[in-house]
């Protein structure tokens, strides 16, 4: 059985005092979800200590990731976070390979290579996005620009290794869009990636890896989304800024 997975990435957005009363507000209504589904909120990396202090003190069943970390190991990276660091603050999750991060800061598969490897090395769970970009979409490339992400940055991981990965499929043209993917464009490019990762190892790998779908995913649209059967969970941006909003979602499956 494949972990459910709703993770929140907050992206750069709260206060610290903020911050703080959405994890109140979460946690503190935590009893209500069902307990075979794994939520994980992804705060700025400057409330990550916040986040876990409130879990632990809490003991809640919440995860915590971060939403980058750096490809280097450690050293004179100046204003880089690195998986060693990541990991002494007891993170579960990172994400990596955000099309934002694509697209405004340069984050290349080379880039990419570098983190999950860091990542897993610390006991780290990368949570990989991937996706297409409207005018790849129109131009019937979307199978080849998901495969080719996946490959290029996933595929020199061992079976044991890539085990611990989770993806989310993001397509651009649906983040912050108010744009969901529909239902069966969602199954579609989900039941493909399964596949690759099938060719690529075998089928009991590509049976316990979470696919995630992310872009404009809303207590609205997620149990549709949520009931195909390749989709695992979600990556929600804007709808977790909210926390009756993300824990409805988590309620969707
Ligand atoms: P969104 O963002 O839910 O606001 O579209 C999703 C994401 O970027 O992870």
């Amino acid at each position: 059985m494949r972990q459910k997975i709703v993770a929140g990435n907050w992206k750069m957005n709260k206060t610290f005092e903020e911050a703080d009363q959405l994890l109140y507000d979460i946690t503190k209504r935590l009893e209500n979800l069902p307990s075979d589904v794994e939520l994980i909120v992804c705060p700025p990396s400057v409330y990550l200590e916040l986040a876990t202090d409130i879990v632990e003190e809490d003991e809640v069943d919440l995860k915590v990731g971060a939403q980058n970390v750096s490809q280097f190991e450690a050293g004179a990276y100046t204003g880089e976070i690195s998986a060693a660091m990541l990991s002494s603050m007891n993170m579960d999750y990172c994400i990596i390979g955000h099309s934002e991060r694509r697209k405004y800061f340069g984050e290349t598969h080379e880039a990419l290579i570098g983190k999950v490897n860091h990542l897993l090395e610390y006991g780290i769970q990368p949570i990989f996005c991937c996706g297409e970009v409207l005018e790849e979409r129109e131009a019937g490339n979307h199978f080849d620009v998901v495969k080719a992400q996946i490959s290029d940055s996933l595929f020199h991981l061992s079976y044991q290794e890539i085990s611990n990965v989770v993806i989310a499929y993001e397509p651009v043209w649906a983040i912050g869009t108010g744009k969901t993917a529909s239902s069966e464009q969602a199954q579609e490019m989900h039941a493909f990636i399964r596949n690759l990762l099938k060719e690529k190892y075998d089928e009991d790998l590509a049976e316990v890896i979470s696919i995630l779908y992310g872009g404009s995913c809303n207590p609205k649209n997620a149990a549709e989304l949520f009931a195909n059967p390749d989709v695992d969970g979600g990556l929600i941006g804007g709808a977790a800024l909210n926390a009756d909003d993300f824990l409805k979602i988590a309620q969707s499956f």
